[in-house]
């Protein structure tokens, strides 16, 4: 009896929808096509060109070598925890118990873990967009739908509109997930559009999942935005994702926190222990030195991005060919060029013409088809010789 072997396409049909039907980043599409270009200077994804500072890499070297290499708490170290609510008092001013906060393996497992706990089918999730594609996704994997609402555009700025987003609440809805400071606009909410979001929860009982992981990236000589830290109460239904990706330049590093209510400890631990079980021990020490002894490099990297910023705005600008706005936050300009509706195939065709990576705005759903997202987190030499490159390009295309 001879045994067919299907090939793995036509298994295809037996995995469930929302898996299947993931869409592929529009990012990833742009970087594979330019990414062995020699000397393209990529700007395409969401991280700085700087490593994880010795004192914190050393942290986590010590630890290994101690062999602390076995199974731990699945909600982070007790040290971990503690640092964190330190952490979060300095920056908001106010106490924090470390019961609140629960270390995940990234900012994205703490999308995914808070997504799955408030909504599954039927269920509603509000995205403003343009928006980090991961938030859409997250959802729709999950089984649950993104509703996406269109942030308004005017001369490169991006405003949210509430009263459209309240238009998009339905009974179903869940939750809103509002990213501020936001990749990819640099949009940031004010304080009265935070408690006017607030309100927005409240009145109709839905979640605000706040996803303010860029918050320490501003421009205007503020310690750090305004966060729902400075206005939520006890009783009210906002949960946190958050990661050490960005602050301390730990992107390869895999780790993250949720805060939330205390009394949701045994769920969330729940799911930790259903995806990783928990974060290695020895990254959880290389978080407590970032936390601990972190400031100086962080302002460090906020100087740089600043000065990146000021580089790309003033650039791009002159080049009288793009309607952008300086970002108030985040460590991205979002820029489109005049008379091109197509950012993918402008993202490809500036890896051609200017050997500069450059996101795709596509990427970021509706609102961003015709804009293009340079990440300004790198040396000033490479920024400026990105922008020249631009700057030729553009006259041309
Ligand atoms: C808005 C936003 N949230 C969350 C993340 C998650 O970061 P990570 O998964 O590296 O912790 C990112 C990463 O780019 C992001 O841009």
């Amino acid at each position: 009896m001879s045994f067919v072997v299907p090939t793995g396409s036509t298994l295809i049909p037996d995995l469930r929808p929302e898996a299947r039907e993931a869409p592929e980043s529009g990012i990833v599409e742009v970087m594979n096509y330019g990414r062995l270009r020699q000397g393209l200077i990529p700007l395409w994804v969401g991280e700085g060109d700087l490593p994880t500072p010795a004192f914190i890499r050393e942290a986590a070297a010590r630890s290994l070598a101690a062999g602390e290499t076995f199974y731990t708490w699945q909600r982070g170290i007790p040290e971990l925890r503690e640092a964190l609510a330190r952490y979060h008092e300095r920056l908001y001013g106010q106490p924090f118990s470390p019961e609140r906060f629960f270390v995940t393996g990234s900012g994205m497992q703490s999308l995914q873990i808070v997504v799955r706990m408030i909504a599954g089918p039927g269920d509603e999730l509000i995205v403003p967009t343009p928006a980090w594609p991961n938030f859409v996704a997250a959802v729709s994997v999950g089984g649950a739908t993104p509703v996406c609402v269109p942030m308004d555009y005017e001369q490169g700025r991006f405003t949210l509109d509430l009263g459209k987003l309240e238009a998009a609440i339905t009974p179903r809805t869940r939750a809103m997930l509002i990213n501020s400071p936001s990749n990819p606009t640099g949009w940031t909410a004010t304080r009265e559009e935070q408690e006017a979001l607030l309100a927005l929860s409240r009145k109709h009982g839905i979640w605000i999942v706040a996803d303010e992981i860029y918050g320490r990236f501003v421009y205007d000589g503020a310690a750090r935005a305004p966060s729902f830290h400075d206005i939520v109460a006890a009783e009210d239904r906002v949960i946190f994702v958050q990661t050490f990706s960005k602050n301390w330049a730990m992107t390869g590093w895999r780790i993250g926190w949720i805060e939330a209510p205390e009394a949701f400890g045994q769920v969330i631990e729940n799911l930790i222990q259903y995806s990783t079980s928990g974060s290695p021990v020895f990254i959880q020490r290389g978080a407590v030195a970032a936390l601990d002894e972190g400031e100086g490099f962080i302002a460090e990297q906020i100087a740089r991005a600043a000065e990146g910023r000021r580089i790309v705005y003033e650039g791009l600008k002159a080049t009288n060919r793009v309607s952008l706005a300086a970002p108030v936050g985040a460590f991205y300009q979002f820029f489109s060029v005049d008379g091109r509706d197509d950012s993918r195939a402008l993202a490809l065709e500036l890896v051609d013409k200017a050997n500069v990576g450059l996101a795709p705005g596509l990427a970021f759903g509706p609102g961003g088809e015709k804009g293009l997202r340079l990440c300004f987190a790198r040396k000033a030499s490479d920024l400026a010789e990105a922008v020249a490159r631009l700057q030729k390009a553009l006259a041309a295309v």
